[in-house]
C-alpha cells in the first residue's frame, strides 16, 4: 500500500476573528507548491468565510468538533452536516481539550466519528496520554485504548487520520523524544492494522504538541510520522509555512 500523503493541519482552537483571515489566505496561496496536504481548522464561526475566501486553492478547511446528531436541542453544538454546508472537508475529533474539558469519552468520540463519516467529512482523531500516565509507564496502554474505543469499525476503507498529541506537550513547549514519538506511532499503526487489516496501513498518523518551525523538520522526518497537527504556530502564516517547508515532500 502506498504511504499516506503527509498532512499538516492547523488547529486554531478558540482563536481568530475575521481579521485573521489574511493568514489563511497567505497559507492558501502557498498550498499548491507545498508538496503536502495543508488544512486549517478555525473556530466554527470562521469555517464558512475561510472556505469561501480560500476556495479554488488546495488548502482544506476543517472543524474542531461536531455533535453526533444531525440536528436537535443541543445548545451551543454544531453538527457534521452544518460543517459540511459551511465548506469543511475535515473535522478534528477527540482533541484532549474536548476529552478533558468537555468530558468526552472514547464512546462519545466514536459516535462523533460516525457522524463525520455520515456526511463524508474526514475525521482527524486525536489520542494522547497525560503526564501522569506517561510517568506511570502507561502511555502505550492509554493510547491503544483510546484508538480501540474512539475508532468505530465503519472507518474501514474510509479516509481518516489519527493524531498523537501527548497532553503534556500541548502548548507547553515540551515535546517527547524522537524515540518516544516513534514508539507511540508504531503502537498506533500496529493497533490500526489489528483493527482494520491491511487497510490499517493507509491512514496518516500525525504528531501534535508544541510543533514549531525549530523542531518540525526532525519530527516530520521520522518515517512513522505522517504529518503534524499544529496549534499555536498555525495562527501565523509565516510560522505555519516555515513548518510546512520542513516537511518531506510526498
Ligand atoms: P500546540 O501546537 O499549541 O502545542 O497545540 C497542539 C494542539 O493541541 C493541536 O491540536
Amino acid at each position: 500500500m502506498t504511504p499516506p500523503t503527509p498532512l499538516i493541519a492547523g488547529n486554531w482552537k478558540m482563536n481568530g476573528t475575521g481579521q485573521a483571515l489574511g493568514e489563511a489566505r497567505a497559507i492558501a496561496e502557498a498550498a499548491t507548491a507545498a508538496g503536502v496536504r495543508l488544512a486549517l481548522c478555525p473556530p466554527a464561526t470562521l469555517v464558512e468565510r475561510m472556505s469561501r475566501e480560500t476556495a479554488g486553492s488546495k488548502l482544506e478547511i476543517g472543524g474542531q468538533d461536531c455533535h453526533s446528531e444531525a440536528a436537535g436541542a443541543f445548545t451551543g453544538d454544531v453538527s457534521a452536516e452544518m460543517l459540511v454546508e459551511a465548506g469543511a472537508r475535515l473535522v478534528i475529533l477527540g482533541h484532549s481539550e474536548r476529552r478533558a474539558g468537555h468530558g468526552e469519552s472514547d464512546a462519545t468520540v466514536a459516535a462523533k466519528v460516525s457522524a463525520a463519516l455520515r456526511v463524508g467529512l474526514e475525521p482527524i482523531i486525536c489520542v494522547g496520554e497525560t503526564r501522569a500516565e506517561r510517568e506511570e509507564g502507561r502511555a502505550l496502554a492509554v493510547v491503544t485504548r483510546q484508538i480501540r474505543g474512539s475508532l468505530p469499525a465503519e472507518l474501514s476503507g474510509k479516509a481518516f487520520t489519527v493524531a498523537y498529541e501527548p497532553v503534556w506537550a500541548i502548548g507547553t513547549g515540551l515535546t517527547p523524544t524522537l524515540e518516544d514519538i516513534t514508539e507511540v506511532h508504531h503502537a498506533i499503526r500496529a493497533t490500526l492494522k489489528d483493527m482494520f487489516g491491511a487497510e490499517g496501513a493507509a491512514p496518516a498518523i500525525l504528531y501534535g504538541g508544541s510543533v514549531k518551525p525549530g523542531n518540525a523538520a526532525e519530527i516530520l522526518a521520522l518515517p512513522e510520522v505522517g504529518g503534524a497537527l499544529v496549534g499555536g504556530a498555525s495562527l501565523k502564516a509565516a510560522d505555519f509555512l516555515a513548518i510546512v517547508a520542513g516537511a518531506p515532500k510526498a
